[in-house]
Parts: structure tokens; sequence; C-alpha cells
């Protein structure tokens, strides 16, 4: 294999993003650049993330977001080898935006165009953080998925189990309306749990007396719902320690459940070479150590990327492209946006 530079687009959520990576040839990536445009202010007032306003701040931003890419890199267009982009699974308005820039772009300079599953970004970053090897076991903990995947190659993962309702993120963002924290939940959460008491308020620990991999937190939301009510019941209002106490203890059931299913995930799935988590709530750093011990209870390296490469980001998407490169695939101009997009 010879180097590859690419060029990677993201915006099938709330994040505009793109970014510069370069496998060399003996496998290793480095990330050139890697810009991210946030919208959380244009969402902010409306509580949640607005698919028509996403929609419109991706069009408006992924040009800016490809210039200053290739700027921090100190490169041109024309010494990418190829461009890829977030094909879905997504908002449809903001994946459309992304594909039709990296089309446009395709087009222009004549370089392969590379549709990348936004699920297959997140499970192939320990590759481009931490060179693993195949095949290795990958929780993905985001606001839209959870999901236990065996990944076998840089196009082939099995899916060992995965949440039956809500996605952990999605609880936390909630949890934290609930309490009247700001949005994105999870850091709000993470930060009043640090002065509360996991143990205070008695919450499930749901499926965990069922067999297998999967997953539910939409119980455990609600269970949080109820406690607030009687609080509130009881003191005329929710006082602050109590709340404190509740994001503790919602936050110490996740992680006890993440944590269990996990361990049922490792024996699962054979012989694999690493642990490894990618998604926003593995920004959660009591999260992040239960699942470091888990790893450690059987031999196995933890894997959790830095932060930056957690959330959404456009380097995922251009290592994944470089990824399906090297095995050989490319796409057209005839490449679909897909809002569905099952890995
Ligand atoms: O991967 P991501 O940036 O976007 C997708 O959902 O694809 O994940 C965002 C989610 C949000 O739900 C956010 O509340 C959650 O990750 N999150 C956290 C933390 N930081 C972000 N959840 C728990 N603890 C955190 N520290
Ligand atoms: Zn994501």
């Amino acid at each position: 294999a010879q180097e590859t530079t690419i060029l990677g687009l993201e915006s099938s959520c709330d994040d505009t993003a793109a970014a510069v990576i370069r496998r060399a040839a003996d496998g290793t990536g480095t990330i050139l650049s890697n810009v991210v445009l946030r919208q959380d202010a244009l969402h902010a007032e409306f509580g949640g993330i607005v698919p028509e306003i996403a929609a419109r701040a991706h069009a408006e931003k992924i040009d800016l977001a490809v210039e200053r890419a290739l700027a921090e890199a100190g490169l041109g267009l024309g010494d990418c080898d190829a461009i890829a982009v977030t094909a879905g699974p997504g908002l449809i308005g903001g994946v459309l935006a992304g594909v039709m820039c990296a089309k446009g772009l395709a087009a222009a300079t004549g370089l392969p165009l590379i549709g990348v599953n936004h699920l297959a970004g997140h499970a192939l970053t320990p590759r481009l953080t931490d060179g693993a090897d195949f095949p290795y076991l990958m929780l993905l903990v985001s606001g839209g998925h959870c999901q236990f995947l065996r990944v076998d190659g840089p196009d082939a993962f099995g899916r060992l189990g995965g949440t039956i309702d809500d996605a952990p993120g999605e609880a936390f963002d909630k949890v934290a309306r609930l309490l009247g924290l700001p949005q994105p939940g999870g850091p709000a959460v993470e930060a009043e749990a640090a002065s509360g008491d996991p143990q205070a308020v008695r919450l499930p620990r749901p499926l965990l007396d069922r067999a297998g991999c999967d997953l539910s937190f939409s119980g455990l939301k609600t269970a949080v719902l109820r406690a607030r009510d009687a609080a509130v019941g009881e003191h005329g209002g929710l006082p602050r320690q109590m709340r404190a106490d509740l994001c503790a203890s919602f936050q110490a059931a996740v992680r006890d459940v993440l944590a269990e299913k996990s361990r049922r995930a490792l024996a699962a799935a054979g012989d694999v070479t690493a642990f490894a988590v990618a998604g926003g709530v593995a920004a959660n750093r009591s999260l992040r150590e239960a699942l470091r011990a888990v790893a450690g209870e059987a031999a196995l390296p933890f894997l959790a990327p830095p932060l930056a490469l957690c959330t959404d980001n456009a380097a995922m998407i251009a290592w994944a492209g470089a990824e399906a490169l090297l095995a050989g695939r490319r796409d057209d101009l005839t490449l679909a946006a897909r809002p569905r997009w099952p890995l």
C-alpha cells in the first residue's frame, strides 16, 4: 500500500466537520487537520436539534469547513487522493448537504468519491488513534446509537447487541431536560453528578436479568422522572442536593449496565485484540473507568480515543475512506444520501 491523503466531510447530525488525514504505507494514520463547526448555539433555545435548522447551517458552513481543513493541513485539493463523505445514517438534510458538497468537489477535481457509513467511521477510529488490529470489540455509545460491534475488517461488522429503545446519550439529554440542566445533557449531568451520591436514589439496572447484550435506557429515564416528581412533591421544588444525587444515581446506573453488558459482549465476541469505545458518551469519565476495568478483567487493551475523536468529527470519516479506498471500494456521482443505513 502507498501513502494516501484523504479529505473527509461529516454533516449527519449537528456538527459541520471537515478533516484531512494521511495514511502512511505502513498503515499508521496522521491527522493533518480536524475542523468542527458546532451548531449548539443555533439549537439551544429549542432544547434539542431542529433538523431543518441543522440542514441549513450545514449547507451554509460546509464549504468553510473544507476550506479551513485544507488550509490547516497546508494542502490544496489537488494534494488529496480521494474525498470521503458521510452518506448516512443521520438527519437527511445534513447528510445531503455533505454529499452534495463532496460530489461537487469530486466532479471538479476528478478525485475518487467514497461514501462512508457514519457508524463505520466511529467503529474504525481505534485504527487511526491506536493502530488497533482486527478483530476488536467496539462499544459505540452516542446520542443516537448504542451497540456492540465485533469489527472484523473495514467493511465487516458483527452486531452482538444494542439498545432496544433510547441511546444512552439520548437518555443523558432527556434526564438533563427533566432536571433543568442545559443541553447537551451528558456533560451537564456528569458535572452535576460530581457533587451527588450515586447510591442516594435507587434506580433500576434495565435488562441485566436478560441474557445477551441488548440494552434499554428508556425505563431508567422514566424512573428518574418519578424520583424527581416524588422529591418535588415532598419539598415543593427540587432541592439542589437531590438534583445532584439524581444525576449521580442515573450516571451510576448507566455505567453499571454498560459495564456488565460489555463483560457479556466480550465473552460472546471470542478472540479479539482489544476492547474499544467510541461515541460522545464515551467522554464520560466514570463510564470510561468502568469500561477500562472490564477490559482489564479480560486482559485486553482498552482503547478510548481522545474526546475530540469520540464525538462526531470528519477525521474518522476520512480514515474510514482511506481504509475503503485501500480495499478498492469507491463510489461515483450517483452516491445516495441515506437516512437509515445499518452496518
Ligand atoms: O457522538 P456524539 O457527538 O453525537 C452522536 O450522537 O452521534 O454524541 C453526543 C451525545 C449527546 O447525547 C451527549 O449528551 C453525550 O453524547 N455526551 C455525554 C458526555 N459528553 C457527551 N454523555 C455522558 N457524559 C458525557 N460527559
Ligand atoms: Zn456520531
